[in-house]
This record gives C-alpha cells, sequence and structure tokens, in this order.
C-alpha cells in the first residue's frame, strides 16, 4: 500500500509572521495516525524554528546544497537538516529550473546529496506548455528521471520507495506560470501512470508500484478532491491553495477524505 503525501509549500511568498500563523491555526490538523501524511516547505528562514515546535507536521526544506572541496555561499548546509530533523527536501522545482537555471548537473549534486544524508528528496519533474503541446511530455520526463538513476547510485544499493518522493508539476500549469490553464484530473492520473512505469524501467517493478507520486498543479479548495480521488496519485504539492490558513485546512481536509 503506498503512503500518502501532502506538503503545502510557502515558497518565498509567506514571511515568518504568516508562515507561522498558518501552522498555529492548523496544529489540530495533522493525520499521521490514519497514514495520511502532512508536511510543511516553509522558507529557509522559518526551517529551524519551525522544527522546535510540537505541531506534528513533517518538515521539508525547500533547497540543500552540497559537499565538495569548494564552497558555496548561500546554499544550504545538509547536515543542519539533519540536525534540525527535517527529514525532506523539495529539489528541481521547475521555478529554480526557470528562473535560476538550475540544470541536470546541479539537480543531481542535490539530490545525490540528499541521499547521502539520509533526507528524502521531492523531485518535480514537469514539461512546459510549449513540450506538452508538442506531445514530449514522456521524453522530458524520461529525461529528468535519468537525473534521479544517477544520483540514486549515492544510496550504494537499490533504492526504495521510502527513499524519495517524485512531484508530477506541469510548468504550465503551476499558478504563478500565468497560464490559467490545469490538467484535468484523468489525464493527469494517465501521465503519472505512465511515470510509474517509467520508474519501472529505471528501477525495477518495486519502486515504480511502491514510490509515492504528487500531483503539483495548482491543486486547491475547489479541485483537490478530484486529483487525490484518482488512483495513481498518492498526494500532492501545494503552493497557493496551501498558503492561507483557511486553504491550508481545506485541502488537508479534502487530502484525507478522498486521497
Ligand atoms: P501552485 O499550487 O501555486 O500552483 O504551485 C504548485 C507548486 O509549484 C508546488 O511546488
Amino acid at each position: 500500500m503506498r503512503k500518502k503525501y501532502l506538503f503545502g509549500t510557502f515558497k518565498n511568498k509567506l514571511d515568518v509572521f504568516s508562515a507561522f500563523d498558518v501552522l498555529v491555526q492548523n496544529r489540530s490538523n495533522t493525520a499521521r495516525e490514519s497514514g495520511h501524511q502532512i508536511g510543511v516547505a516553509p522558507s529557509a528562514i522559518c526551517l529551524a524554528a519551525f522544527a522546535g515546535l510540537d505541531h506534528g507536521y513533517h518538515l521539508a526544506a525547500q533547497n540543500v546544497g552540497w559537499s565538495d572541496s569548494y564552497s558555496l555561499t548561500g546554499e544550504i548546509n545538509a547536515d543542519d537538516l539533519v540536525h534540525y530533523g527535517i527529514g525532506f527536501c523539495i529539489i528541481a522545482h521547475s521555478e529554480r529550473r526557470l528562473h535560476l537555471n538550475e540544470d541536470e548537473r546541479i539537480i543531481e549534486k542535490r539530490l545525490a546529496e540528499c541521499f547521502k544524508k539520509g533526507i528524502r528528496p521531492i523531485l518535480c519533474i514537469g514539461e512546459t506548455l510549449e513540450q506538452y503541446e508538442a506531445e514530449q511530455t514522456s521524453e522530458v520526463l524520461t529525461r529528468q528521471l535519468a537525473t534521479l538513476s544517477r544520483a540514486a547510485e549515492a544510496l550504494g544499493r537499490p533504492a526504495t520507495a521510502d527513499d524519495l518522493l517524485v512531484a508530477y508539476e506541469p510548468m504550465w500549469a503551476i499558478s504563478t506560470s500565468g497560464s490559467g490553464k490545469t490538467l484535468n484530473a484523468e489525464i493527469a492520473n494517465d501521465i503519472h501512470a505512465a511515470i510509474r512505469g517509467l520508474i519501472d524501467q529505471a528501477f525495477g517493478r518495486a519502486l515504480g508500484d511502491e514510490v509515492s507520486l504528487l500531483y503539483g498543479g495548482s491543486v486547491n479548495k475547489d479541485n483537490g478532491a478530484e486529483y487525490f480521488a484518482m488512483p495513481h496519485i498518492d498526494g500532492g504539492l501545494v503552493g497557493s491553495g496551501m498558503q492561507s490558513a483557511e486553504g491550508f485546512a481545506a485541502v488537508s481536509k479534502d487530502f484525507q477524505a478522498h486521497c
């Protein structure tokens, strides 16, 4: 039985006070006992403070640096995530690919660092609108997943479903992309099934069947139930829809009811 995960990411949209407000107002909504795992990805500056609070949510960083012979000013030290018990890290978010030119070389290093330190990457994959319309989605996702195969060698053993999460986020369906377009839930489900097939091919059947696949194309309180009910969608990575106390509560409720 695959685990179900919902992560609300605050991106750089919520300052410390707003982020605390969302968390404090939702303190009673956690549902780890029921098998529904809910987490928050606040900005880096909130992480240590959130780690010291009793709120019951998983914590995810939005980025991590890598250790090498050179220094990396401005990057997050993975050991700090470990010290604070932050178990997850979003990697390769499309906003970073698009606006910060994060390429496969950098993504591979970040992923490998997570694997070395026992932090579970939430690897974001997804195509642009042009690629979607040109029916290149499968080709793009295959290329993005190849980075994962190379990085997973850092584990020194076969990857299991407890090592990582994958979030399918069509770049054009993310709220900040400005396209105003969304992906129909059935098509999203079919693409998740195809991603499972690609993971099967790269890592073997067990991982393809067991890995939790999240959807992240602007899930919100109005559409969450539809996506969560799909058999190949194991939860969500949600931005704007969970960046308010009310949105966080509503999407969490739909996740627990339908996923
Ligand atoms: P929105 O939910 O705001 O579309 O953002 C999705 C996303 O980028 C999650 O990583």
